[in-house]
């Protein structure tokens, strides 16, 4: 799929450019205009010189430090295929651009603005579900699921092996890239009711309630895509024991901001450290691996704000925190802040019960989404794997799978934000 043989919607086709001293201003065919500054355009020149097309990225002759604060254009026009061509003059003599149309508009500054907003959900949700082999074997199925993943922040893969092992894991997780480094001497981990020692190592391996929550809380990255593969699920008991639990963290904490805008305030800055402490790893039955010992310390922003104030990540887990960090005359405030978001956590209104059944995988942001499970009664087998793989290398699979619907040139997608892609990927008409 090429430019010229792709029919555009208007919004990507130009319908006149003029050039002003120091902008060059687009009129698109839906009618919307755009201003481009001229140092901006300049910088994103991909002319020979400016522009390694081997290694997409700029060359190192394209040096700021020479470039004009205000460069100035010689000729301005659309070309033959529509697209804006820019001729350089003046001290940027010799540096002739031509500009993709499509991602012209994509960067027009009002369309970067724009804020793609998520699916926020509570326990009516219906969790997407996506075809197993199919995202084993299509590009199609895989992009359904990583969008789900980026709509709602969780979705489930049905039809994976009833009799499967970690090669049947690995084969989705190598769809989306290699898995996270666990710290232990195995990237999948396993939760097995019958298994003794882990109880005494991890919390979560405890038939006890878990509580949701998000994994990773003392570590400095902890946005990973979770994945936990059901191989078995037995239960002589009519009960929901060992049911799983998930909750919109973005929308509760949206929720909780609407009805107590004091202690979301609180809860936005760091105040909570959080701890893992464990010297010794279930695979040995006990003794001490010096290699895989952790001692984590990590103070926490529970609702973790990026630079627009839109909630970046949730970090969120009872049983790895440590006694909250405030000034002596706010400790109060800050409990009754933590109290009031864990009950918001809590609400049933919120949590989506379901059972994970064997041949299932369930897959999540942990930056958005807690997580948890019912206690598992004494008559339930359970028998999960699960691995994590960074959330940026999701992010990046999505990011290749969207570009690949633009059909836009990879030089044009290098450097595109996500907004941008969402947009290209559906310009045709
Ligand atoms: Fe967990």
């Amino acid at each position: 799929m090429t430019t010229s043989s792709l029919q555009l919607k208007p919004a990507f086709q130009i319908k006149s450019v003029s050039a002003t001293e120091k902008d060059v201003n687009v009129i698109w065919k839906d009618g919307h205009n755009s201003f481009y500054h001229n140092l901006w355009l300049r910088d994103a020149c991909r002319c020979e010189q400016c522009w390694q097309y081997d290694t997409l990225s700029v060359d190192y002759g394209n040096d700021p430090l020479e470039i004009e604060l205000n460069p100035k254009t010689e000729r301005v026009q659309i070309d033959e295929r529509g697209n804006l061509d820019v001729i350089w003059s003046g001290k940027e003599q010799g540096h002739h651009t031509n500009f993709d149309a499509s991602w012209l508009r994509a960067h027009c500054q009002e369309e970067q603005d724009k804020v793609h907003e998520r699916q926020l959900w509570d326990a009516s949700l219906d969790i997407p579900k996506l075809d197993y082999p199919k995202v084993v074997t299509t590009d199609e199925e895989l992009f359904k699921w990583l969008d789900a993943l980026y709509q709602y922040g969780v979705a489930i893969l049905e039809g994976a092996p009833l009799d499967g092992d970690e090669t049947s894991l690995t084969a989705v997780t190598d769809r989306i890239g290699i898995l996270r480094d666990r710290h232990h001497p195995t990237n999948i981990y396993t939760l097995d009711t019958t298994d003794e020692v882990a109880k005494t190592i991890q919390s979560s391996y405890k038939l006890t309630r878990v509580p949701p929550h998000t994994d990773y809380t003392p570590y400095a990255d902890s946005t990973l895509t979770q994945l936990l593969y059901c191989l078995k699920y037995e239960s002589e008991s009519n009960g929901k024991d060992g049911y799983s639990t998930v909750v919109d963290g973005f929308n509760v904490a949206k929720q909780f901001k609407a009805q107590y805008p004091e202690h979301y305030k609180m809860l936005t800055k760091p105040s909570v450290p959080t701890c893992r402490r464990r010297l010794r790893v279930e695979e040995v039955g006990g003794a001490a691996i010096t290699k895989y010992q952790l001692d984590m310390h990590r103070l926490n922003t529970i609702i973790d704000l990026d630079e627009k104030e839109n909630v970046r990540q949730i970090r969120y887990k009872h049983n790895t925190r440590a006694p909250f960090q405030a000034p002596h005359d706010q400790i109060e405030d800050l409990y009754a802040a933590y109290k009031a978001f864990t009950q918001f956590v809590e609400d049933r209104a919120y949590t989506k019960e379901f059972l994970l059944e064997p041949g299932q995988i369930l897959s999540f942001d942990n930056a958005r989404i807690l997580h948890g499970r019912n206690e598992i009664g004494s008559f339930v087998k359970r028998f999960v794997i699960g691995g994590y793989i960074k959330a940026e290398t999701t992010r990046s699979r999505w990011r290749i799978l969207l570009g690949k619907q633009s059909g836009l040139s990879e030089t044009w997608l290098t450097g595109c934000s996500d907004n941008a892609l969402q947009l290209l990927a559906k310009r045709a008409a």
